[in-house]
């Protein structure tokens, strides 16, 4: 991207959690202003025939038509660029699931293979099983402990794509993802990880060897539970098909979300170490608590894959399971149930904090160990840590 600073606009900073404050903020989209605001046309009005026909196909920082973007999304996809190392561009979709299916849609064809990983998030895998299989593409699932080597053995002659989500949805597997990209790179099958929990703040996908890097920026990045929105983020190699596909699909975000989420973003780096600190903490303190058997926690030794968030990851997000000692799901309901400062609700990565009985089994295939207890999801928010323990802890007197 051009640099084209010119005061009183900040310079793009070296270090993640400045460049969150500076990424995307392009003098001609900003003109003083602290945020590109929000811009709407469908229309764009030219001076005469010439430069309207020169404005196809969209380039880069020129208004077009309303479905090629306008400043709002173009900054808020240039910071999510700025953010990644590596990184060619950037997509912004409709939802994180958008995002997902796009992503995979535009490396896979018929006749093709898919591996993936088994602890993926539930909608990844229907979209393999149901609409991906339509078009004549395979996938098999593959153990998310399963070293770069054994994701090796199980390649085949037509597999052209490995799809990760590390950690897992549910039960926060954490993969060899820069070992499984090498061995994928090298054989020019496509890498992809759904990097929704860590962020490019906690883990930089492009900089260990992922192709394309998908974000639900529905949680973290919004971080207010009120946009749904996606980003896939591209190295060069796969930029010019991921961007072409998307204009050809009409894909398009409202510029009202796209500001949202760029707002969001500014702070998400103070929001993300506040919900780390407080996951740590409620989560070291459920630990010892004898109604709870297990903590499932990437930044615990004992979370399969510890290893690797240890070497690859800069930091651990807000959200958790734990194992109750109780099997039954009524325990769980009851528990969730009786939480008052914490929602019963889908998603997470918004300010406040979320419980949500889980059934890891369901859908997989290749679970090694099914947990001895219910499961509960949780999603620790911005609210004083000692509440929501204070919280915890009325809810699991009850399951006594
Ligand atoms: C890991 C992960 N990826 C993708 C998604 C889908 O995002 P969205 O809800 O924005 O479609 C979710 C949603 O919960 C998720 O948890």
């Amino acid at each position: 991207m051009a640099d084209d600073h010119k005061r009183p606009h900040p310079r793009t900073g070296n270090r993640p959690e400045t460049k969150i404050i500076t990424a995307g903020r392009r003098h001609e989209w900003l003109r003083g202003m602290v945020n590109v605001p929000v811009s709407r046309t469908s229309t764009v009005l030219f001076e005469d025939v010439a430069s309207l026909i020169d404005s196809y196909p969209p380039r880069d920082g020129h208004l077009s038509y309303g479905r090629n973007g306008t400043p709002t999304q173009w900054g808020l996809a240039q910071a999510l660029t700025e953010l990644e190392p590596g990184a060619a561009g950037t997509v912004l979709f409709a939802s994180g699931a958008t995002a997902v299916a796009f992503a995979l849609m535009s490396v896979l064809e018929p006749g093709d293979e898919l591996l993936v990983a088994d602890s993926v998030y539930e909608p990844t895998r229907t979209f393999c099983d149901k609409v991906l299989k339509r078009f004549g593409i395979t996938t098999r699932y593959y153990d998310p402990l399963a070293s770069a080597g054994e994701v090796e053995a199980m390649l085949s002659a037509t597999t052209r794509a490995i799809f990760m989500e590390s950690p897992g949805s549910l039960t926060f597997e954490v993969q060899d993802v820069p070992g499984i990209c090498a061995m994928a790179r090298a054989r020019g099958i496509a890498t992809l990880l759904d990097n929704t929990w860590a962020t490019p703040l906690f883990f930089t996908a492009l900089a260990h060897g992922v192709d394309l890097s998908i974000l639900a920026c529905t949680k973290y990045v919004s971080g207010h539970a009120d946009v749904m929105l996606g980003s896939v983020t591209a190295t060069e190699a796969y930029w010019d098909r991921l961007s072409k596909n998307a204009l050809l699909f009409g894909q398009y975000v409202s510029p009202d979300d796209a500001y949202l989420a760029a707002r969001g973003l500014r702070t998400m780096g103070v929001r993300l170490r506040r919900h780390e600190d407080s996951a740590i903490k409620i989560a070291r303190w459920l630990q010892d608590q004898p109604q709870v058997a297990n903590v499932i926690h990437p930044a615990f030794a004992d979370c399969p894959g510890h290893q690797y968030w240890k070497r690859d990851f800069t930091g651990s997000s807000g959200l958790f399971s734990i194992v109750l000692r109780q099997a039954d799901d009524a325990a769980a309901n009851r528990f969730v149930e009786s939480l008052e400062l914490f929602g019963i609700g889908y998603s997470w990565g918004g300010f406040e904090s979320l419980a949500l009985p889980v059934h890891p089994d369901h859908g997989r295939t290749m679970r090694r160990e099914k947990p001895s207890g219910a499961m509960v999801r949780l999603h620790i928010g911005l609210e004083d840590p000692d509440d929501l323990t204070a919280d915890l802890e009325q809810g699991l007197m009850l399951i006594s």
